[in-house]
């Protein structure tokens, strides 16, 4: 008897702990929908088990229908294939992630050897139906997909998709433009009384993801991701939405070596084709050459360019060939008045005549003073009155042609001509000079507004 009592205190604790601990397991087991996982880690997964789970597929995994199902979404931008200026279209690669919670998948897992996630064949549950509303072509998810399904119920579905998505696509820079193309994730049925929208990691998280995973080394880099969440308003209904706006930009180097380097080298070589002599008649047929070269290389990089709207460089093309018209008639119409002048010379105006002598007068002595001080005043002595002598004697020119029928010696009337042609000649150059300044004025600043509008 001595001895019986401690083992009945012992088998009386035996039987309270029992008791306790048989209640808080029926109390578990009570739980409807705790899947029984015994013997998972010994046999493999009972379908048996899944079955009400995979029957109520139909149907949104709530217990109380009025609370929303709460998906949080990421996505991983691998890859930027196509954008396409002239259907608007940008075509990309994403890794879609979704999370949800099903409340009828659960169980424990110390009853089958610590296993927490399980893959499920992604047709057998409930999905939600998040599309992108840009999307602007059919799904081409593949088929068959599977999702973890971990032990407290939450539910693991990643899809790759190829996107087609509408974005509106500016090219007015083109090539040194940027695209912000926004991605709209909603539900195409549920609205947020039924599905909630998350986000299940953070932009910053998506964007360097996106960053270390895009290899390709194409013609658009990612330059970051924002999101805003407004919510989308049909009617009466009200749809929960997240907008990420993917900002891209182009590499410009390929237009730069093929387009704008050799634009700015024949253009360059239409500018110093100035300092070609106007007399010698080479200039103008130079300067065809170089525009029909550059007609010729426009011909060949048009595919370059975006098929549709007007770029900023088409305008800059377009500019470099007029000034290239422009040199070109600026050359064609000095040799004709070159050659107008060695032929016959008409009379020269008063006006012109003294504008153009007081200019000499100018710029021969700021040419001469730098001589002057090195070779003395005497090379700048005799040069000047050189330079009075045709004033003096064009301004005498009318009185002369009338003296000459007389039968004066022409051996007088040929220095007098020979005089005002040089002038008429001088005249040429200056202007010539003054239209090549003109000219390059005009083209600096132009591009000059053209670099400053692609740099802004
Ligand atoms: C789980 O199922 C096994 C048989 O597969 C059964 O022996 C065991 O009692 C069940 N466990 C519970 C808690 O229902
Ligand atoms: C369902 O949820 C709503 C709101 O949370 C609550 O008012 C209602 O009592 C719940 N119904 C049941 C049966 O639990
Ligand atoms: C979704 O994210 C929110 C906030 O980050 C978190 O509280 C919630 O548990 C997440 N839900 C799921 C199903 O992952
Ligand atoms: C992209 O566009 C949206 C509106 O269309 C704007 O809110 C957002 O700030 C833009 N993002 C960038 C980086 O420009």
């Amino acid at each position: 008897m001595e001895k019986r009592q401690p083992c009945m205190q012992g088998f009386l604790l035996c039987l309270i702990l029992s008791v306790l601990l048989q209640g808080s397991l029926s109390h578990a087991r009570s739980d409807a929908y705790t899947i029984n996982c015994s013997g998972f880690h010994l046999n493999g997964v009972d379908p048996a088990a899944f079955q009400p789970v995979f029957d109520r597929k139909a149907f949104r995994p709530v217990i109380n229908s009025s609370i929303p199902t709460l998906v949080n979404i990421s996505f991983t931008l691998s890859a930027i294939l196509d954008v396409d200026a002239q259907i608007q279209l940008l075509t990309s690669f994403l890794w879609v992630n979704m999370v949800w919670d099903n409340p009828f998948i659960r169980w424990n897992p110390e009853e089958c050897g610590g296993l927490k996630k399980i893959s499920v064949a992604a047709k057998n549950l409930w999905l939600p139906d998040i599309f992108i509303i840009e999307f602007m072509d059919v799904d081409q998810t593949p088929p068959s997909l599977s999702a973890y399904v971990y032990s407290s119920g939450r539910i693991k579905y990643d899809k790759p998709m190829k996107v087609t998505s509408i974005c509106n696509l500016d090219i007015f820079y083109f090539p040194f433009d940027q695209q912000n193309c926004t991605l709209t994730f909603s539900s195409f049925l549920y609205t947020v009384d039924n599905l909630l929208l998350g986000m299940e990691k953070e932009v910053w998280e998506i964007t360097d993801n996106s960053r270390s995973v895009i290899r390709t080394q194409g013609e658009w880099e990612l330059l970051g991701i924002n999101k805003a969440t407004p919510k989308l308003i049909v009617g009466s209904s009200l749809y929960d939405q997240i907008m990420f706006y993917v900002t891209i930009r182009r590499r410009p180097r390929l237009y730069i070596i093929n387009l704008l380097v050799p634009s700015g080298f024949l253009i360059a070589i239409d500018a110093l084709s100035f300092f070609l002599p106007a007399e010698g008649g080479n200039r103008a047929p130079f300067k065809m050459t170089l525009l029909l070269g550059y007609t010729v290389f426009l011909l060949m990089m048009n595919d370059l360019l975006p098929p549709s709207g007007t770029p900023l460089i088409s305008v800059y093309f377009a500019l470099c060939l007029s000034l290239m018209v422009v040199s070109l008639l600026e050359s064609i119409f000095l040799t004709y008045l070159l050659n107008l002048v060695t032929t016959q010379p008409p009379p020269m105006p008063r006006w012109l005549h003294s504008l153009l002598l007081r200019y000499l007068r100018a710029t021969d002595c700021y040419k001469k003073r730098p001589q002057k001080e090195t070779k003395g005043s005497g090379p700048s002595l005799v040069h000047l009155p050189g330079l009075m002598e045709p004033v003096v004697m064009a301004a005498w020119v009318p009185g002369s042609s009338e003296t000459s029928p007389n039968g004066d010696p022409g051996s007088k009337r040929l220095p007098l001509e020979s005089s005002a042609v040089n002038l008429w000649r001088k005249f040429c150059h200056i202007l010539d000079s003054l239209l090549f300044w003109l000219y390059l004025l005009f083209m600096s600043s132009s591009l000059i507004t053209i670099i400053a509008l692609w740099n802004s």
